[in-house]
């Protein structure tokens, strides 16, 4: 019988647990922590204590809904970085805690290699999986880069961002738009029915696979402050129009480098991952890419995009398997890249 694996996820303002046999996902429950939509941002301090009220009930029901009990459990996986300190502490002092008591053995997960890993959870037995090694686009609220994935523990960051990340540029640009946190999702719904060439933005041009999208906020905040003045209804107006321009650049800028990533080093297996995957855009394009190209392109389900526990367990199963367990004093990291190498 395959590992039955409880894992934590609370690294930005989801509070996760999942319990996974194997690679098979049995539940997976989100607690988003809604309370940051007033500030327009996630407060950290307030997230902290959100993820401590909200771990035991969701862990309790995320077992419920798995249908075991603690005593049934061969092993916890828990976000050790990167992501907000004192929402970090919340899950590596309770999965710690809880695989003390329970003589468990526990893993630290990078969060950022979770996102990628989500490609391996199998929820129907006929899943298609990339093969080693494989591109990965990785588009988070935190992170932008392009990965080489050469084994379930081991990764090449070929290039990322070096100012915001595409999430970033979504949030950021939806709040100059007057739209509420998180905005990504609200820019997504409301480019469906725009036209993505109704205004032309710039696309930054950093050397090899590198990303900029600070230029782009600025450059939208100068647009509109000067469109505004001539009218000031043109938000609205042309709101939908914004919104498919926008996202058509965000989404075009991230595709030049991914096929140009694809084409020197000659992979066909390109995958998604990360909250902005969720993208129906980026998506799109991702699939119309691939196959003019010839690629198998993967895109995880949505539930794995944005932040969840499953991913986490994903990950931790390949670290156990790799025979890898956290020392006692395992302390969270808020900065942590990817582990590289061929291995
Ligand atoms: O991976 P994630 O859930 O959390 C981090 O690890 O950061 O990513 C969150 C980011 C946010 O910036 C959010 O706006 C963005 O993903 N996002 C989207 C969409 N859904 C989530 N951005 C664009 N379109 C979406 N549909
Ligand atoms: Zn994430």
């Amino acid at each position: 019988m395959e590992r039955l694996l409880l894992a934590i996820e609370s690294s930005c303002d989801d509070t996760s647990a999942a319990v996974l046999r194997g690679n098979r996902v049995l539940s997976n429950v989100v607690a988003t922590q809604k309370l940051h939509e007033a500030y327009g941002g996630v407060v950290p301090e307030l997230a902290s204590r959100a993820h401590q009220s909200n771990i035991v009930p969701t862990v309790h029901t995320a077992l419920e809904q798995a249908g075991v009990t603690l005593d049934d459990l061969e092993g916890v996986a828990f976000t050790q970085g990167p992501g907000l300190m004192g929402s970090l502490l919340v899950g590596t002092s309770f999965a710690k805690s809880l695989a003390q008591a329970r003589a468990l053995p526990v893993v630290g997960i990078n969060h950022m290699e979770a996102h990628i890993l989500a490609h391996f959870i199998a929820d129907t037995p006929d899943q298609i999986m990339p093969n080693f090694p494989f591109l990965c686009l990785t588009v988070s609220g935190g992170h932008t880069q392009i990965v080489r994935v050469n084994s379930p523990t081991r990764f090449d960051v070929l290039g990322e961002t070096t100012d915001d990340a595409a999430g970033e540029a979504f949030d950021k640009i939806a709040k100059i738009i007057g739209l509420p946190y998180p905005g990504g999702p609200l820019v997504d719904r409301n480019a469906k029915n725009g036209n993505p060439k109704a205004f032309a933005f710039p696309k930054s041009n950093v050397d090899g696979y590198g990303y900029s999208f600070s230029g782009l906020k600025t450059a939208v905040l100068y647009f509109l402050q000067k469109q505004v003045k001539a009218n000031p209804n043109f938000i609205a107006e042309n709101m939908e129009d914004l919104c498919a321009s926008v996202q058509h650049t965000i989404v075009e800028t991230l595709m030049d480098k991914l096929v140009l990533a694809a084409e020197e080093l000659g992979i066909t297996d390109v995958a998604l991952a990360g909250g902005v995957s969720a993208n129906s855009g980026l998506r799109q394009t991702l699939r119309d890419v691939g196959e003019a190209k010839g690629w198998r392109t993967f895109i995880p389900p949505f539930q794995y995009c944005t932040d969840n526990a499953a991913m986490i367990g994903m990950a931790g199963q390949f670290r156990l398997d790799a025979g890898q367990v956290a020392p006692l004093n395992a302390a969270p990291k808020a900065r942590w890249t990817l582990e590289s190498g061929r291995g």
